[in-house]
C-alpha cells in the first residue's frame, strides 16, 4: 500500500494519525457519553492544518485531493467514528461550493472553512425525502434581491455546531430536471433555527439536528452557482465526491476494532491459553483483516478515480461506500464477539465501534441506494457489450419475446419436458 501512496498522501495520513492518537483516542469515550461537540478536538485538527486538506490552495486550503481527505478520515475513525464524520462532513458541506459555486462564492466561503474557523454542513434530507432525494418539499421563492426559504431539513450532521449550511430546496416546482436549487445559509439568518437535536446510537460527539426555515431570506448572491435549478445535479456530484469519505470512516472503524480485538485475544485466557491461540479466533481475525484490506484498496482506488475525474466515478464511489461500510458493520460486530461478554459492556472500548459503524451503512445514501447506483451503471455499460450476444444461443435471446416460443410455452404443461 505504501507504494500506492505519494509522499503528500503519507504526510497527511501521518499528521491525522498523530492527532488521532494524542488527542482523539483519550477523549473518545468522554464525548460519546456527553453527546457534545468536542471543540477541543476541532481545535487540534485546525492547529494541525487538517481542516482544509481537500480545498484548493487558491481558496486557502492545502490543495490535497479526496485521497488525502480519505486517509485523514480513516485515521481519525480508527480512534473515534464520531470524530471521523465530524471531520468528513465539512468536506460534504463544502463540495457543493467546489463543484457548483462561482469563483466569488469560493473566495467568500472556502478560506474560513479551510482554516477551521467556520464549520459547514449539508442539508439535503427531509422527513419524507431520504433515499428519494429528488422529492424535496422545502421551498425557495425569489423575492426581489432575496430567496425566501420555507420548510424543514432532517438528519443534518454538524447542525448547530456549523456556521454555514448548504441547503437544497425546490425553486421551480413545475420543472422536472431544474426543480431544485442549493443555497448557502449562514447561522443567525433570521427565520432559520435549529430544531430537534437527535439522541443517537452512535457517532454521539457530532450533533444531528433538524433545520427549520420560516420565511428565511437568503441573499440572491448565496444561491449556489450562476443560475437556479442546478441543485439536484450539485447534490449528486457532491455525493460522488463525499462517499469515499464515509467509506474511509468504515475502513477506519473496522481497522480500529480489529486492532483492539487482536490485542485483547492475545491477553484473554480461557482453557489455560490465550484465546488468540485457538484456530476459530485466528480464522475470525484473518477474515476481518482480509476484509479491511480489501475495503481499503477499493476506497483508495475510488478516491483516486474522483481526483482524476474518471468517467465511472459514481459507480466506484458507490461501490466503495457500500463495501467498506458493510465491512465496518461485520468487522466491528465480530470484534465484539472476540471480546465475548466484556465486549457488550460499556467498560470496554469495543461496543462503541459497533454502534458508530451502523450509521455508515445508512447515511450519504443507504447501501441499498449504492447498489442501485452500481446496478444502473452496469446496465448502461452493458450497451457496449452487445457483441457478447453472439455467444448466447439465439433461441435463449428471443425466448420470451418470440411469439412461437410463447405459444409453445403456453401449450406445454408445467413440469413436462419441452424438447
Ligand atoms: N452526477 C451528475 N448528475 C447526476 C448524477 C451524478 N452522479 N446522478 C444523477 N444525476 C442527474 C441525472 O443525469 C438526471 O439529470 P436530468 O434530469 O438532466 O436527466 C437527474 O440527476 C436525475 O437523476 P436520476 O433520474 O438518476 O435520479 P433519481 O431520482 O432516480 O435518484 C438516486 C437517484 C441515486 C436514488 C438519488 O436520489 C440518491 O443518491 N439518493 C440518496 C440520497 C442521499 O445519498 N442522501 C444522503 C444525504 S447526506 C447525508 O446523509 C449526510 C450525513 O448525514 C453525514
Amino acid at each position: 500500500m505504501a507504494g500506492f501512496l505519494s509522499e503528500q498522501n503519507v504526510m497527511w495520513r501521518d499528521r491525522a494519525r498523530a492527532v488521532a492518537d494524542k488527542v482523539v483516542r483519550p477523549l473518545a469515550a468522554k464525548y460519546d457519553e456527553l453527546q457534545e461537540y468536542p471543540w477541543e478536538i476541532r481545535d487540534a485538527l485546525a492547529e494541525a492544518g487538517l481542516m482544509g486538506v481537500w480545498i484548493p490552495k487558491e481558496y486557502g486550503g492545502a490543495g490535497g485531493g479526496v485521497i488525502d481527505l480519505c486517509l485523514c478520515v480513516e485515521e481519525l475513525s480508527r480512534a473515534c467514528g464520531g470524530v471521523g464524520v465530524l471531520y468528513a462532513v465539512n468536506a460534504l458541506g463544502s463540495f457543493p461550493i467546489l463543484v457548483g459555486g462561482t469563483d466569488e462564492q469560493k473566495q467568500r466561503f472556502l478560506p474560513g472553512i479551510a482554516k477551521g474557523e467556520r464549520l459547514i454542513s449539508f442539508g439535503l434530507s427531509e422527513k419524507y425525502a431520504g433515499s428519494d432525494a429528488g422529492s424535496l418539499h422545502a421551498r425557495a421563492v425569489r423575492d426581489g434581491d432575496d430567496w425566501v426559504l420555507n420548510g424543514e431539513k432532517k438528519w443534518n450532521t454538524n447542525g448547530g455546531a456549523a456556521d454555514l449550511y448548504t441547503v437544497f430546496a425546490v425553486s421551480d416546482p413545475n420543472s422536472k430536471s431544474r426543480r431544485i436549487s442549493a443555497f448557502l445559509v449562514e447561522k443567525g439568518t433570521p427565520g432559520f433555527r435549529i430544531g430537534k437535536v437527535e439522541d443517537k446510537m452512535g457517532i454521539r460527539c457530532v450533533p444531528v439536528v433538524e433545520l427549520h426555515f420560516e420565511n428565511c431570506r437568503v441573499p440572491a448572491k448565496n444561491l449556489l452557482g450562476e443560475a437556479p435549478g442546478m441543485g439536484f445535479r450539485q447534490a449528486m456530484q457532491t455525493l460522488d465526491r463525499a462517499r469515499p469519505g464515509v467509506a474511509s470512516q468504515g475502513v477506519g472503524l473496522a481497522a480500529g476494532a480489529l486492532e483492539f480485538a487482536t490485542v485483547y485475544a492475545g491477553r484473554r485466557e480461557q482453557f489455560g491459553s490465550p484465546i488468540v491461540s485457538f484456530q476459530m479466533i485466528q480464522a475470525m481475525l484473518a477474515d476481518m483483516a482480509t476484509r479491511v484490506e480489501a475495503a481499503r484498496h477499493l476506497v483508495y482506488a475510488a478516491a483516486k478515480a474522483v481526483d482524476d475525474g474518471a468517467p465511472n466515478l459514481s459507480k466506484l464511489a458507490a461501490m466503495c461506500k457500500l463495501f467498506a461500510t458493510d465491512t465496518a458493520m461485520q468487522v466491528t460486530t465480530d470484534a465484539v464477539q472476540v471480546f465475548g461478554g466484556y465486549g457488550y459492556m460499556k467498560d470496554y472500548p469495543i461496543e462503541k465501534y459497533m454502534r458508530d459503524a451502523k450509521i455508515t451503512q445508512i447515511y450519504e445514501g443507504t447501501n441499498q441506494v449504492q447498489r442501485l447506483v452500481v446496478a444502473r451503471s452496469l446496465i448502461k455499460e452493458a450497451h457496449a457489450l452487445k457483441h457478447l450476444l453472439d455467444y448466447i444461443p439465439k433461441e435463449v435471446q428471443q425466448g420470451y419475446n418470440d411469439p412461437d416460443t410463447i405459444a409453445k410455452r403456453t401449450e406445454t404443461p408445467t413440469g413436462a419436458a419441452t424438447s
